[in-house]
């Protein structure tokens, strides 16, 4: 049987923050994970994998959309000494903060830059950026503010990036990992029948007037929760054990009402127009087990 609490405890920090990241709620999660161990492990929205860097399956396969994101994974597994050296030469400055931010604006500049350059820009953002948020707008150009002035000046406040760092390197090569970057409905051939499949989608709306919240290029329609729904009944129908977070609305209740549904609650990470409850946010965490 698997110990949570052990896991827990010597969970890894993931090397960015994520909007709808699991690190909030991730103690509680744990309660609905199935109890045998876990032999591979399978999230197909991995955001900042949270529950990934926790669990330490020896086999595993993450995959996200987000090809910068993505890179910055394989870069971190595979380059790490590289993408070190070019994150320690970039002082902790608006200007530079600025002048990073500035490599997605003009076409295919980017592409210009090494996997590892492109993966040591990332991170420098997200740490440095406004509360952590990855933010684009409607051209795909990456414009979260700088947000870090409480830093500038400070001695060091690279090392403790360069420490999370060095761990997730550990960890990604310590746990046989394979990290895709497309659309989650391609993995389904590549899912074996004794994963565990974690599901962390952008969350549905709380209502059908709510101003809506992502901080994301990407808001998830009611069809886009359908289209999750029938590969979550792929998986179901091929025997594959699944969890799925999402929040309480109605509609998704409605479609997943043939499997087990638990509700949480939890306070709010990014806060909504629409106040709920004093920042609490009620979630369902959707099993098939
Ligand atoms: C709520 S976040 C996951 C957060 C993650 N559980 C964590 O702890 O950080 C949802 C993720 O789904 C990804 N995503 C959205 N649509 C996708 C799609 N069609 N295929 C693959 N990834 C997608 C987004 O890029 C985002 O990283």
């Amino acid at each position: 049987m698997t110990d949570y609490k052990f896991l827990y405890q010597n969970r890894i920090r993931p090397f960015t923050k994520w909007a709808g990241g699991k690190q909030r709620g991730l103690a509680s999660l744990l309660e609905y994970m199935p109890r045998t161990e876990i032999s591979c492990y399978v999230e197909p929205l991995v955001g900042a994998g949270a529950l990934f860097f926790l669990l330490r399956a020896k086999r595993n396969i993450i995959n996200d959309q987000n090809a910068e994101l993505i890179n910055t994974y394989k870069v971190i597994r595979d380059d790490i000494m590289g993408l070190i050296n070019v994150f320690i030469e970039w002082p902790c400055t608006k200007e530079q903060y600025m002048l990073l931010r500035e490599w997605d604006r003009r076409e295919d500049f980017l592409d210009a830059f090494s996997p590892t350059e492109r993966a040591a820009r990332f991170v420098y953002l997200m740490r440095f950026g406004f509360n952590g948020l990855h933010r684009v707008n409607a051209l795909g150009q990456f414009n979260t503010p700088f947000g870090r002035y409480n830093i500038i000046g400070k001695e060091d406040p690279k090392s403790l990036i360069i420490t999370d760092l060095l761990r997730c390197n550990e960890y990604l090569n310590a746990q046989h990992t394979t990290i895709c970057n497309g659309d989650y409905e391609e993995l389904i051939d590549l899912v074996p029948p004794h994963a565990f499949v974690y599901l962390d989608p952008p969350y549905a709306p709380l209502s059908k007037t709510a101003n809506f919240t992502s901080f994301n290029q990407e808001e998830w329609t009611y069809d886009d929760h359908a289209r999750l729904y029938k590969f979550c009944l792929s998986l179901d129908r091929k025997g594959i054990m699944f969890m799925l977070s999402n929040s309480n609305v109605p509609f998704i209740q409605d479609l997943y009402c043939h499997f087990r549904i638990h509700t949480r609650s939890l306070k709010r990470s990014i806060v909504a127009k629409t106040s709920h409850r004093k920042n609490l946010i009620e979630e369902v965490v959707i099993c098939n087990y």
